[in-house]
């Protein structure tokens, strides 16, 4: 697909995401400008623009970002979350945040900070806690929060724990792998997951932030206190 194509895709299912959810909510109006001034500061053309473009790898830190700025600290579980770049910033921000990933991965020793554009050292000494196992639903019980960002085999069972033990959640539904369901043809992955969700009886969020790859996310406050 070319890099036009792709945008209106993305665009499109967006669109279609919001008519399958409740669709964007005021309290993301927020991010979502400071995404959409990016989007316009990355078609004039400057040096920010090329700063800007370099922000697109930076998924953790975006995401990052917009948790600190939305909601609360908590209890936090980043499932599927890989090195676990994105609870060590959480947990630097305050909050109590654990990987949950069958894969044991160390912290990366490194990470740029977007807000200073400075390389930071993560100490070689730093944890994050760890539970090396796939997700199960019941460990929601223990989370307040659950983040799948492009999760293999948890989003289906991310939303059952929110049904359930009343967590909310944030999704960035990626590769269909393991799970229970798959979309019936036509059906992008991302719609698919958003309609379980609201066939669960969830209030659904859905917003965008500005990294390449799938960024369309999808957030359910559960017991999350938004920021006010
Ligand atoms: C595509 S990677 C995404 C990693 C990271 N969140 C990111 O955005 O770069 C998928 C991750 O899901 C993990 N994974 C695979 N099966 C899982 C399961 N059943 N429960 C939790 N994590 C799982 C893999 O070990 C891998 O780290």
């Amino acid at each position: 697909m070319t890099r036009h194509k792709d945008r209106e895709y993305t665009q499109a299912l967006y669109d279609s995401v919001k008519q399958i959810t409740v669709g964007e909510w005021l309290p993301w109006e927020r991010v979502t400008a400071v995404n959409h001034s990016l989007a316009l500061i990355l078609e004039t053309g400057s040096q920010r623009e090329r700063e800007l473009r370099k922000m697109k790898k930076f998924r953790f830190q975006l995401l990052h970002r917009w948790l600190v700025e939305q909601l609360e600290p908590c209890r936090v579980a980043d499932i599927g979350g890989g090195k676990g770049l994105l609870a060590y910033l959480l947990q630097q921000s305050g909050w109590q945040a654990t990987v949950i990933d069958p894969v044991p991965q160390p912290l990366p020793d490194k990470y740029k900070d977007i807000l200073s554009d400075e390389r930071v050292r993560v100490p070689p000494t730093a944890v994050v806690p760890h539970i090396d196992a796939p997700f199960a639903m019941e460990m929601g019980a223990q989370f307040d929060l659950l983040i799948g960002m492009h999760a293999h085999g948890s989003n289906a069972q991310i939303i059952d724990a929110a049904v359930t033990y009343g967590c909310g959640f944030v999704l960035f539904p990626c590769c269909v792998i393991d799970e229970p369901f798959f979309p019936p043809l036509g059906v992008d992955w991302v719609e698919s997951v958003a309609g379980y969700a609201v066939q669960q009886g969830l209030a659904v969020y859905p917003f965008r932030l500005n990294f390449k790859g799938q960024n369309i996310g999808l957030c359910s406050l559960g017991r999350c206190q938004h920021r006010t």
